[in-house]
């Protein structure tokens, strides 16, 4: 199942920026943003897991979240796919998969995932690898689409998701069946409260949640407790 996610990944890692802003009319950009907002105390050492092209790691940095910000993504061709939006950024990057992570235990004072949670496989053991490599009291964000539970977000995805994603996907990036998993993989994955109690059952409590779009995607901060 990751080798298949990887190799999808590695497939439209040229066109992954095109996709997200037209696809989501660029209210990614504007969630990115506004989840980071949530962050609270000094910037420090900061891990974007599944950093993709580095969106998130560039916004922390922009919002002076972060002093310093590793990305970390088992997928090559998307850390190439976005080497030159980090060139001159104090943001390195290395391979590496979520239940495995590359860093010794209290690495980090933030860490971050946007729109990978959903592809580790095993949610509950993910948030416990986050948990093990930030430092007490660290803080993790989680930006994410979740199994829709209110008829908004489940007619969106039943009708939008199902029938432009694929269709988007096979117009510019030439991968249609990528963008179907997309949306298959958002009604197989948990929903919001199903998320809250695995990030709580994870050592994290105080967790700040936000609703983008009606519910169509969420975003929480929550502190190692
Ligand atoms: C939808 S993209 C999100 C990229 C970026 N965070 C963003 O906000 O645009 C999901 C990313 O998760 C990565 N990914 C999926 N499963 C992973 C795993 N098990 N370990 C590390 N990265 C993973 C993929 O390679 C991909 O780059």
């Amino acid at each position: 199942m990751s080798e298949a996610v990887k190799a999808l990944f590695a497939n439209i890692a040229p066109k992954y920026d095109l996709l997200n802003r037209v696809l989501s009319a660029r209210n990614d950009v504007r969630w990115r943003k506004r989840i980071l907002g949530q962050v609270r105390g000094a910037p420090g050492d900061v891990l974007d897991l599944a950093c993709g092209t580095f969106d998130l790691g560039l916004e922390a940095l922009e919002q002076g979240k972060a002093q310093r910000v590793h990305g970390c993504d088992f997928c090559q061709p998307m850390l190439v796919a976005g080497a030159d939006k980090r060139r001159g950024h104090p943001l390195s990057a290395s391979v590496g998969d979520a239940l495995h992570l590359p860093f010794a235990d209290g690495s980090f004072d933030l860490a971050m995932v946007a729109y990978g949670w959903r592809n580790f496989g095993d949610p509950q053991a993910s948030v416990r690898e986050l948990a093990r490599v930030l430092r007490p009291g660290g803080q993790l964000l989680i930006l994410e689409f979740f199994r829709p539970t209110s008829w908004w977000p489940k007619t969106f995805y039943g009708t939008f998701g199902k029938v432009i994603f694929p269709l988007a996907g096979g117009a510019l990036a030439g991968n249609a069946s990528a963008y179907r998993y997309l949306n298959d993989s958002i009604a197989g994955f948990l929903s919001r409260d199903e998320a809250d109690a695995v990030i709580a059952a994870g050592g994290f409590g105080k967790q700040r949640w936000e609703s983008f779009f009606g519910g169509i995607s969420h975003g929480v901060v929550a502190q190692l407790t």
